[in-house]
């Protein structure tokens, strides 16, 4: 395993208890609406099988299993145990059947064109190889399916721009350490966003990676998070 995942296993494994709720406190809620207009915009229906990647604590994977229903089948995968233990207990409490394995976003245990959707929410920047694993996630994807990113960006209004580069940088290691105890895992946080191609840059990686046909980026409140809407083209035939 190379340094970054081992980093970013350690990191996780760190905050994972309090994972969730430095999330909702430190997105003021949006995480959430974001997750489901993410499962909105896939068009996932009754029957659809689904798979989440990078899981964590599985929230995404939930709210997938809740659009799908009984008959409809949904994986959440990840590379963390100490987030994935989390998950189950999520899921049964809000009596929804979904199974949670641990996996690797860059060697996917499923045979190609398994499921109508993918997806990976604040997973990717994460990933030590992105090109690889969103050329095994669109592996996987049925011909005709969507795989579906929640990622960061950076927001193009200007002050409002500003004030959020001044919350990730200086305000979200202070909370975010106060609240996981680790400053440490929520600096990383902000340089890996830094680091990471949003909007345009990262449409063109998805398209050259995933092969995909068409891809839709939606910036959220000006671009501070990206859904990016990718469909594997159908095969010629
Ligand atoms: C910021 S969390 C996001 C969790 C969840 N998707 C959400 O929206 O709350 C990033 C997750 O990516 C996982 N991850 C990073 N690299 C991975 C890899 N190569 N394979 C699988 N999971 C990975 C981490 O373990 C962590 O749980």
């Amino acid at each position: 395993m190379s340094g970054k995942a081992e980093r970013v296993q350690t990191i996780f494994s760190t905050i994972a208890p309090r994972y969730d709720l430095v999330n909702d406190v430190m997105t003021f809620g949006q995480a959430r609406a974001w997750r489901n207009k993410l499962v909105r915009l896939s068009g996932a229906r009754a029957g659809m099988s689904v798979l989440d990647v990078a899981t964590g604590t599985g929230d995404l994977a939930i709210v997938f299993k809740k659009a799908i229903g009984s008959s409809g089948k949904v994986v959440g995968v990840d590379f963390c145990a100490g987030m994935l233990d989390f998950a189950p207990a999520k899921a049964q409490s809000k009596n929804l059947e979904v199974t949670f394995k641990l996996g690797d976003a860059m060697a996917l245990e499923f045979a190609d064109s398994s499921f109508d959707v993918v997806s990976i929410a604040y997973g990717i920047r994460n990933v030590t190889d992105a090109a690889k694993a969103i050329r095994e996630m669109a592996r996987v994807i049925k011909p005709g399916g969507k795989f579906m990113v929640l990622e960061t960006g950076r927001s193009i209004w200007p002050v409002y721009g500003q004030a959020v580069d001044f919350y990730c940088a200086k305000v979200m290691p202070v909370m975010g350490g106060f609240l996981s105890g680790s400053k440490d895992a929520y600096k990383y946080l902000d340089s890996s966003s830094k680091d990471f191609p949003y909007g345009a840059k990262f449409v063109e990686m998805l398209k050259k990676e995933g092969g995909f046909g068409s891809v839709i980026a939606y910036p959220l409140f000006g671009g501070v998070s990206y859904i990016y809407e990718c469909t594997k083209p159908q095969q010629l035939s």
